[in-house]
């Protein structure tokens, strides 16, 4: 884990009405990085408020660059201050850290479920699946066209992406499940992996347990330290019919989905 290092910021920049895209130079550290972490930001070298980091996965490995990239949604303090930054200011940050997704060996097939940034780690598992020949499905929900992210880069790694949004009336759960059920009965997908909506995790829940899948999710409970000391994180675990509570910044935050309580 790299602690506390100041990488150079290559681009931060507004991406659409809500979302800011940023890349870092991080070096040799690249190799330690995997889909399914994420890093906690320090919001601002100026001071000490917000003195909390913010944790953001990992939304793009660059290995031959040797940088990683984030998705944003500004939505408080802590990521109005990251807006700030500019191209070759410096970016302390703590990371890699937490569980990563894991990808069974001999899958073939495998189906994302994301709602808004949830895409972000979603994207970087595609680009790992990819690389080990594992054909990936995507349905990506989202309330308007204009919050819709990644779409071009899964495009352009040969992802099948199925759109979904609010303002057209096809994100409704009854046609998500209509879309899984299309994808699994002509790919016959291994597992699901899922962030970004209780909802839809839900969904993903009953049909992997249905189905006999695979399933894994990455949660995004609120933190606050993002190193296991502060019990921010906490969320329920079914362990053998016991109900274990950990962390979602130190045991997760990927998680095998049937066992998560939703
Ligand atoms: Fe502090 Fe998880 S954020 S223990």
């Amino acid at each position: 884990m790299m602690l506390y290092k100041l990488n150079e910021i290559l681009f931060n920049k507004q991406i659409s009405s809500r979302y800011w895209h940023m890349e870092v130079f991080v070096g040799q550290d690249v190799d330690n990085v995997l889909p399914g972490q994420f890093f906690n930001l320090l919001c601002s070298n100026e001071n000490t408020f917000p003195f909390l980091r913010r944790p953001l996965s990992v939304y793009k490995i660059n290995y031959d660059k040797k940088t990683i990239e984030f998705l944003y949604l500004v939505k408080g303090d802590g990521t109005k201050r990251l807006t700030k930054f500019k191209n070759g200011d410096c970016m302390d940050l703590v990371g890699p850290l937490g569980v990563p997704f894991k990808l069974n060996n001999g899958a073939r097939h495998i189906l994302l479920v994301a709602r808004g940034v949830g895409i972000a780690t979603l994207t970087a598992l595609a680009q790992y699946a990819v690389e080990k020949g594992i054909q990936c499905h995507a349905i990506l929900s989202a309330r308007t066209k204009d919050d819709l992210l990644a779409v071009r880069l899964l495009t352009s790694l040969g992802v099948h992406l199925h759109i979904v949004t609010d303002e057209e009336g096809t994100s409704e759960l009854t046609h998500v499940k209509e879309i899984m059920q299309k994808i699994h009965y002509k790919f016959s997908i291994q597992g699901i992996y899922v962030c970004g909506s209780k909802r839809l995790s839900k969904l993903a829940k009953s049909f992997v347990i249905e189905q006999k899948l695979e399933g894994q999710i990455a949660l995004e409970e609120h933190m606050a330290c993002g190193m296991g000391v502060c019990f921010a994180c906490v969320c329920n675990i079914l362990n053998d019919e016991n109900i274990e509570s950990v962390r979602v910044c130190k045991e997760g935050p990927v998680f095998d989905l049937r066992k998560v309580v939703l």
